[in-house]
């Protein structure tokens, strides 16, 4: 069979025998194949700069795939292969794949306008069901990505506090932007000591005085964060952090860490940022802030809360609102509350309110049953995964040989923990079993996820674990 190369920078890692290859283990009874993907992924590379528009989508293995529709807690590629789908566009799905009332919503909305760069009832109607949701939320402002909202949270932090610097802590995620992504990921040779993390950033490009208006400190160490502010007392204006480190890991916070944010902040005159991107809405109508019981002054949505349209809000008390009202500091963008947005998203925050009894409760339950499916099965097959979160969104851990069990605590312990490329593979053999979960290990569960999608998930996933088993070779 022929070689046919992705692209030549890719050639090595991904071969079309690769993909096309039937499997022949006999507990395998329906291989996947992704020679359309595969297609697809060549064609896109000679227009789409590294075939993808966004980094991450280049890691999915064997090959970026193409999808042609959804619904419910199913995806189906152009292959034809069909999986159930928990990386639910990387957790925005909270309501499923093409729900019918959102459909419906969008395409009244598509008939009446899709674009005004203006004021419609539909912007009020929208603030006020985050109003009345998330009771930090007095006053809101939309963008279209959470990326924005985050250079607009922190605009708004310096120019109230007059302050230059951010704390926030290490392996958290804010968006793609210089500011957000600081502390993000920063290899173990260079994250430096335990009690001054240093102020890496993963890409190159970027202002270089970004970094060094941030304060790095590690997650889920109180003392360690009440250190790191002394040494910096009147010159920070937030902390910025992911109520539950859903980014890396799925670390929730240990007892007294959202009491001291609280406290310091309050102290120090700091603004307190949660960046609900993921936890919004999925943590239930109140998000991490009402699951957890704790209120920021300033609060990042995003994801949820605009059921997959681009659309994302700032909500905050309404004395850190001011200079917003005031227009000290700008806040702009010609598609902010697009009316399609707002129709989704409207749409998606009355699903919300109509299912506040059940929810996230039930998704809790839905996800921490297949967490222990996840881990019975692992067992069965001796294989090191350690699967950590709510239930609503976890993370699996593939611990390295050797490396002790247990939760994982920080961005330092996962990295010392995590085998990133066993991990990978285990992914590969689900994703070509029909179960498609992050491929940095995440996990979503949608309001869409039925007992039925559950019970089908677990054949498919004694299979993948077979094959990893029987096929896994460690680096030499
Ligand atoms: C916690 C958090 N903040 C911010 C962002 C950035 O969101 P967006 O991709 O909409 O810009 C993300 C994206 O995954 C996120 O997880």
């Amino acid at each position: 069979m022929a070689t046919v190369k992705v692209h030549p920078k890719y050639s090595a890692a991904i071969t079309f025998q690769e993909i096309t290859q039937t499997r022949t283990h006999p507990a395998c009874f329906m291989p996947y194949t992704f020679a359309e993907s595969q297609k697809l992924f060549i064609r896109a590379a000679r227009s789409i700069a590294g075939g993808v528009n966004s980094g991450i989508r280049k890691l999915e293995l064997p090959v970026p795939v193409y999808f042609t529709h959804g619904r419910g807690a199913r995806l189906w590629d152009v292959d034809g292969n069909e999986y159930i789908d928990y990386q639910l566009g990387q957790g925005a799905l909270l309501y499923g794949h093409a729900p019918a009332g959102l459909a419906a919503a969008l395409g009244e909305q598509a008939r009446r306008g899709t674009h005004w760069a203006a004021q419609s009832l539909l912007e009020i109607e929208v603030a006020e069901r985050i109003q009345k949701l998330i009771p930090s939320a007095e006053l809101v402002r939309f963008n279209n990505s959470a990326t924005e909202v985050v250079g607009a949270a922190l605009r708004l932090a310096r120019a109230h506090t007059g302050r230059p610097l951010i704390l926030k802590f290490e392996g958290h995620y804010h968006g793609w932007g210089d500011e957000g992504l600081v502390g993000f990921a920063p290899p173990a040779d260079r994250w430096g000591p335990d009690d001054t993390p240093s102020q890496l950033h993963p890409s190159q490009g970027i202002i270089p005085e970004v970094p060094t208006k941030f304060v790095v400190a590690r997650w889920n160490d109180p003392a360690h964060l009440r250190q790191r502010v002394k040494q910096y007392s009147g010159q920070i204006a937030a902390i910025i952090f992911e109520p539950v480190l859903c980014n890396t890991s799925c670390i929730a916070p240990c007892a007294s860490l959202l009491e001291t944010i609280r406290d310091l902040c309050d102290q120090e005159s700091m603004l307190m940022i949660a960046d609900e991107t993921i936890t919004g809405f999925r943590f239930g109508g109140a998000g991490a802030q009402g699951y957890l019981g704790f209120s920021s002054d300033l609060t990042i949505l995003g994801k949820a809360v605009g059921g997959g349209t681009p659309f994302a809000a700032l909500a905050g008390k309404a004395r850190f609102m001011e200079k917003i009202i005031k227009g000290e500091i700008v806040h702009a963008g010609t598609l902010n509350g697009n009316p399609l947005c707002l129709a989704a998203s409207k749409w998606s925050l009355d699903y919300v309110l109509e299912h506040m009894k059940e929810h996230p409760g039930r998704i809790n339950k839905l996800g921490q049953s297949l967490m222990r499916s996840l881990e019975d099965c692992a067992r069965r097959h001796h294989i090191p995964l350690h699967p950590q979160g709510p239930g609503l969104v976890f993370h699996t851990t593939m611990l390295k040989p050797g490396a002790p069990p247990g939760p994982i605590n920080d961005y330092r312990d996962y990295v010392r923990r995590h085998d990133a490329p066993r991990w990978a593979h285990l992914r590969r053999y689900l994703l070509e079993e029909g179960v498609r979960a992050i491929e940095r290990g995440l996990w979503f569960v949608s309001m869409a996820h039925t007992d039925q999608d559950l019970a089908e998930t677990l054949p498919r996933m004694e299979r993948a674990f077979a094959l990893h088993a029987q096929t896994w070779q460690a680096p030499a």
